[in-house]
C-alpha cells in the first residue's frame, strides 16, 4: 500500500486537500526544474486537484541525502538551476545530511513520492533501480525520467508496484512529458506493428548547428548549455540516449524486452562537417533515426544515422524537437511531433505522473 498522505479539509471547502512529502534524488537539471515548476503550480495543484507538497528530501552523490519530514526551506535559492547546494552554506535550511541508503533518508523524509533522475547508466540501470525499489517497498510512489531502470527493469519494478500497491511512473523518459506511455493506456487491445522517429535532442541539434556551420565541439556546447545533454554527452553521440528510448518502447508498449545489445546501433560520432553539409545541400539532411518492427512476436530494431529525403516530416524536425511515428493494427499511422521543448517539458512530464499518481 502507498503511504497514506496528510489529509485535511480545503478552504474554500470543495476539496479534501493532501499533503504529499517529495524526495528527489539527483539533483541536476531537470529535478531542479521540477522543483521550479512545482512551486510555480503549487496554488493549482492545490485549488484543482486538492495536492499539497512539501519538499521533504533531495539527494545526490555530492549533495549526501537531505530530509526533513516538514519541508526543507527553500528561501534564498530561487534559482534553483544556478543554484550550487554542495556548498553547505547554500544548503537548504534545516537539512542535515544523513549518512546511510536511500531507504533510510525515505524514512527519514517521510517521503509519499521519489522523483528519480540521476544520471543514466546504459549498462546496468544502476543505482536507480534500486532507488525505485527501495522507494515502492517504502510505500511511496517511484516516478522517474531515467531510462535506465525501464531498460533494466522494467517487468520486475512494474510486478513490484502492482504487488506493493504504489505506483511506478516514467512518462518523462521518452520524448520528455510528451504522453507517449498513457496514450498507449488510452488505446487498450491495440497492437503495435512498429515505430521510426527522432528521438535524440542533443544529436539534432548537433547536426543542425553543423549544418548551420559550426564544429562538432561547438555544436555540443549549444547543446549542452540548454541541459538537454546527457550528464555523459557520449552517450548521446554514440546513441546509447536513442537506443535505450527505443528499447523502452519495445518493452513497454510491444511488450517485448529487449537488450540494448540486441539493437543495431551507430551513432553520430563519425560524421564529418562536410558530408553533413553536403546532405543538407542534397536536400537529404543527416538524422538520427530509431526503428522498430515486430513481426511474428521478433523485434527488429536499430539507431543509425540516415539521410531523409526532404518529403519525409523527419528532415523537418530541427533543434531540440523530437517525432515519432507510430504503425498500429487500427491505426496504420499516428504520429507526434514535439516542437523544440526545454527543461520544462521533462519536468511537466514527472509532474503529469505525480498528478496521475495520487489523483484518483
Ligand atoms: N535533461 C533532459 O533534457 C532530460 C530529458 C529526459 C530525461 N532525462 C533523464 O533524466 C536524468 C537526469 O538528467 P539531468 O539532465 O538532470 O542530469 P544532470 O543535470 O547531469 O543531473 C544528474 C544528477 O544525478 C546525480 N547523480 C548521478 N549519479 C548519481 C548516483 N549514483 N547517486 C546519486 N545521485 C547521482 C548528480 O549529482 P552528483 O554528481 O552529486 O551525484 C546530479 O544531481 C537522466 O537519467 C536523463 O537521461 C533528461
Amino acid at each position: 500500500m502507498a503511504l497514506a498522505a496528510e489529509v485535511r479539509k480545503a478552504t474554500p471547502s470543495r476539496h479534501t486537500i493532501r499533503t504529499y512529502n517529495l524526495c528527489f534524488l539527483g539533483f541536476g537539471n531537470v529535478n531542479r526544474t521540477l522543483v521550479e515548476l512545482l512551486l510555480e503550480r503549487e496554488a493549482e495543484l492545490r485549488d484543482r486537484y486538492g495536492i499539497a507538497f512539501r519538499i521533504a528530501g533531495i539527494a545526490s552523490r555530492r549533495l549526501g541525502w537531505i530530509a526533513d519530514p516538514n519541508g526543507l526551506d527553500f528561501r534564498g535559492a530561487v534559482d534553483l538551476k544556478g543554484h550550487d547546494f554542495s556548498r553547505a552554506a547554500n544548503r537548504p535550511q534545516n537539512s542535515p545530511a544523513l549518512a546511510g541508503s536511500v531507504k533510510d533518508w525515505l524514512s527519514a523524509a517521510r517521503g509519499n513520492v521519489l522523483f528519480e533522475a540521476t544520471s543514466l547508466n546504459v549498462e546496468t540501470g544502476q543505482p536507480a533501480i534500486d532507488h525505485i525499489r527501495a522507494a515502492l517497498n517504502n510505500g511511496a510512489h517511484a516516478i522517474t525520467a531515467n531510462k535506465g531502470p525501464i531498460v533494466h527493469a522494467y517487468r520486475e519494478l512494474r510486478d513490484l508496484a502492482a504487488a506493493r500497491g504504489p505506483r511506478f511512473l516514467f512518462e518523462s523518459t521518452v520524448m520528455d512529458g510528451v504522453p507517449i506511455f498513457s496514450l498507449f493506456d488510452q488505446l487498450p487491445a491495440i497492437h503495435l506493428h512498429g515505430f521510426h522517429g527522432i528521438l535524440n535532442s542533443t544529436t539534432n541539434v548537433i547536426l543542425g548547428e553543423m549544418e548551420n556551420g559550426l564544429t562538432f565541439d561547438e555544436a555540443l556546447k549549444k547543446a549542452q548549455a540548454l541541459g538537454i545533454a546527457e550528464t555523459d554527452a557520449a552517450h548521446d553521440i554514440d546513441g546509447w540516449d536513442a537506443a535505450a528510448k527505443t528499447a523502452a518502447l519495445i518493452t513497454v508498449l510491444m511488450d517485448v524486452p529487449i537488450k540494448l545489445d540486441q539493437i543495431e546501433r551507430e551513432g553520430i560520432r563519425n560524421l564529418s562537417a562536410e558530408a553533413v553539409r553536403a546532405a543538407r545541400k542534397e536536400d537529404r539532411p543527416y538524422k538520427l533515426v530509431c526503428r522498430a518492427k515486430k513481426e511474428d512476436n521478433k523485434v527488429t530494431a536499430s539507431v543509425r544515422p540516415e539521410q531523409i529525403p526532404l518529403a519525409d516530416p523527419m528532415a523537418k524536425i530541427s533543434g531540440s524537437s523530437s517525432y515519432i511515428y507510430f504503425e498500429t493494427d487500427i491505426f496504420p499511422g499516428l504520429a507526434i511531433t514535439e516542437e523544440n521543448p526545454g527543461l520544462y517539458a521533462t519536468a511537466y512530464g514527472m509532474l503529469a505522473d505525480f498528478i496521475r499518481a495520487v489523483v484518483p
